[in-house]
Formats: structure tokens, sequence, C-alpha cells
């Protein structure tokens, strides 16, 4: 890194399909000055995550899409070198809604101090003690509203970051968790390792309908959905009546041309008398020190475990995030970009 200069990849087009080099390149920009009521975060990790791909997009989001010439935003954790802002100093460190460069201005606005106790790896803020970790927290504890011991979890993406966290948590809340993953290894690891009562391979399965029918003998109480698509449709055939749907996320549908058709098997909502709840994490925002004190116990218990893929070097922070989509990762992405 040169001093003096903030490394960036920005959004030069919208992608139609997996972003390439073309839609998202790099420059070297000047180091932002802060203004009053601002302060500079040099960025040491950034989390690599799907929305990302969505805020390229120019759909209409619960956040604007990212404009034509901005730096891809993603969440960063990094240290405070300037500060015109009364809450944060310099050197203290922080998480929050930046991008992909070396440094970002804040106003505050999402912007959460880490404890300087350096009891947990900076990295961790991004993944078990940040959105890996307190997504499923907020949505299971909250959205899925499990209503008697034993209740049956279906999660799809169940290996990932989002997934493998969200399935412990069920257990260690009383659900039986079935989880659907895209490889025999992923599915020996959640079961194996991580206490998953089944798994199902989506891609070796053969009809997905009766491979969840076969895993979920008594239905599917609350479906936990990181994916959309194929396996929703396959899900809402093997809900009980009065089951919910968590609706965190739609992965299959983030690298295509934004024209997704609904669920084949909507009617099953009606049928089913489902609640289909959609779930932002970020509303949570306000209870997230709630949050990562329930999950540093139950880590310090030694009762959630999880993995991060760390990547290093900044110039290569595209091509790592492609593999959220190839199903490549096998734990929370995240680049370090303080060396390359
Ligand atoms: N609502 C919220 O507040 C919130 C917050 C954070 C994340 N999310 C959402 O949570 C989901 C998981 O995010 P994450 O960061 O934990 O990512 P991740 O699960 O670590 O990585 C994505 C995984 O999704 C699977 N996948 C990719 N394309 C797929 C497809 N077409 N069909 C089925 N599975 C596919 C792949 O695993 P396989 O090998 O199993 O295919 C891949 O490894 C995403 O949809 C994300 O947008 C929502």
């Amino acid at each position: 890194m040169n001093e003096g200069v903030n490394r960036q990849f920005y959004l030069h087009r919208r992608p139609t399909g997996r972003p390439t080099a073309e839609e998202v390149r790099r420059r070297d920009a000047p180091v932002p000055q802060p203004a009053e009521g601002q302060l500079l975060v040099r960025n040491y990790y950034l989390s690599l995550d799907p929305a990302i791909r969505g805020w390229m997009s120019a759909e209409p989001s619960y956040l604007p899409p990212i404009a034509l010439g901005d730096p891809i935003r993603a969440t960063t954790v990094g240290e405070v070198v300037e500060s015109r802002h009364p809450d944060f100093a310099p050197g203290e460190f922080v998480v929050g809604l930046h991008a992909w460069e070396d440094y970002s201005l804040s106003d505050g606005t999402f912007l959460m101090k880490v404890p300087a106790d350096g009891k947990y790896p900076l990295h961790y803020y991004l993944s078990i003690l940040g959105a890996v970790g307190l997504t499923p927290y907020f949505a299971i504890t909250e959205t899925a509203e499990i209503r008697r011991p034993g209740e049956t979890l279906l999660m799809s993406a169940a290996a990932g970051a989002v997934g493998s966290v969200g399935g412990q948590i069920a257990k260690i809340l009383g659900c039986r968790v079935v989880g659907i993953a895209g490889s025999d290894e992923k599915c020996a690891w959640i079961t194996e390792e991580l206490g998953f009562d089944a798994a199902i391979n989506y891609k070796t399965c053969g009809d997905l309908v009766k491979a969840i029918a076969d895993a979920c003998p008594e239905g599917v109480d609350i479906y936990f959905d990181n994916v959309g698509g194929a396996i929703l449709d396959a899900a809402l055939l093997n809900m009980v009546h009065g089951g919910r749907i968590v609706f965190c996320g739609a992965i299959s549908a983030y690298n295509g041309d934004g024209k997704v058709p609904g669920p084949l098997n909507w009617w099953q909502v009606l049928a089913r008398a489902l609640t289909v709840r959609g779930y932002l994490v970020s509303d949570f925002f306000p209870r997230w020190p709630e949050g990562i004190a329930q999950m540093s116990r139950w880590l310090d218990e030694g009762r959630i475990r999880f993995r991060e893929e760390i990547h290093r070097g900044f110039e290569n922070t595209l091509e790592v995030f492609l593999e959220l989509f190839d199903g490549a990762n096998t734990g929370k992405l995240i680049m370090d970009i303080r060396e390359d």
C-alpha cells in the first residue's frame, strides 16, 4: 500500500451476470480528508457478502444501488486514523458499512466500536461477532418464532457462513435441524462436526421434494431461506400447516438479470396457512451489542463452531468475491487488505 493512495474497486458498469473486471474496475484515488462531523477509517478487513452483488444492480432494495463510479460497498473493520467526530477517536477500532478501499470516510452512521480488550481477533467482528453470527441470531430468536422443542428447521446454504451458524443456534434452542448444501463434504461437516440432524446434497439427491420429505418426516415447521428459487419451491411443498418461512436471502437469483419469477408453489402459502417474513439484520442494529454478548458466550462455551476463509491482497478482492456464487467457499469470506 502506498502512503497517500486510496486503492479502490469501483462500479464502472452494472453487471448482468457474474461481475467481471469490465464492470468492477480498480483505480487509485487520493486519501480523503474528514470534514467536521466525519472520521477517516483505515480498513483492515473487508467482508465479502452475496448482498454486494445485489447492490451492484439497479433494482431498488433495502439500500440504494451503488452509484456508477462509487467504490463497491461492503462492511469493513478498521482503525480510526483521523477524527472530527465527537464520539470517535484515532486509535479506536470500528466496524461499519464502507467499501472495497483502503480508507473510508464515515459520519458515524451504522458505525460500531469494537471492544479494545483484544479478546477476539478483529476479523471476528465481520464474522461470528458480526453479520455471520448476528444474522442468524436475530432471525432465529426473533423472526422464526420457535414454538415448541423438537420443531423441524430446514436451512438452505447450510454450510455457508450464515446457514452453518444458524443451524447450530437452532439446535441450541431445541430444534431438529436439517441442512441443504451443495457437496458431500459440506453435508458431512454440518452433520458430523456441527451437530445438524441430517443433510441433503441438493446437487445429487435427485427429487429434492422427496429428499426433504424423507429427511423431515413430520414436515418442516420453519424454513430458513438463504437461496430462493428451486429450493424454496421444494421447501414450500414440505411445510406443515401454520409453518414459518424466514426469508433471509435469495442467492440463486443474485447473478441473474433481475427478472426472477415468483415461486412456482407460492399457492402453498395459502394452502398451508404459512407465515413468510422478510428479515434484515440491519433492523436489529441497536440490539447488536446484546447479540454479540450472547454469541460470545456460546463461543466461549464451545457451543458454536464457524469457519473463516481469510484471503490476503487487495488486488484479489473481485476474484475471491465470485467464490460465493460457485459454492467454492467453505467459510465466511474475508479479505485482509493490509498488505499485498
Ligand atoms: N437478510 C439479511 O439481513 C442477511 C444478512 C446477511 C446475509 N444474508 C443472506 O444470507 C445468505 C447466505 O449468505 P452468506 O454470507 O452466509 O453466504 P454463504 O452461505 O457463505 O455463501 C453462499 C453459499 O450459497 C450457496 N449457493 C450459491 N449459489 C447457490 C444456488 N444457486 N443455489 C443454492 N445454493 C447456492 C453456495 O453453497 P452450496 O455449495 O451449498 O451451493 C455458497 O457457498 C445470502 O442469501 C445472503 O444474501 C442476509
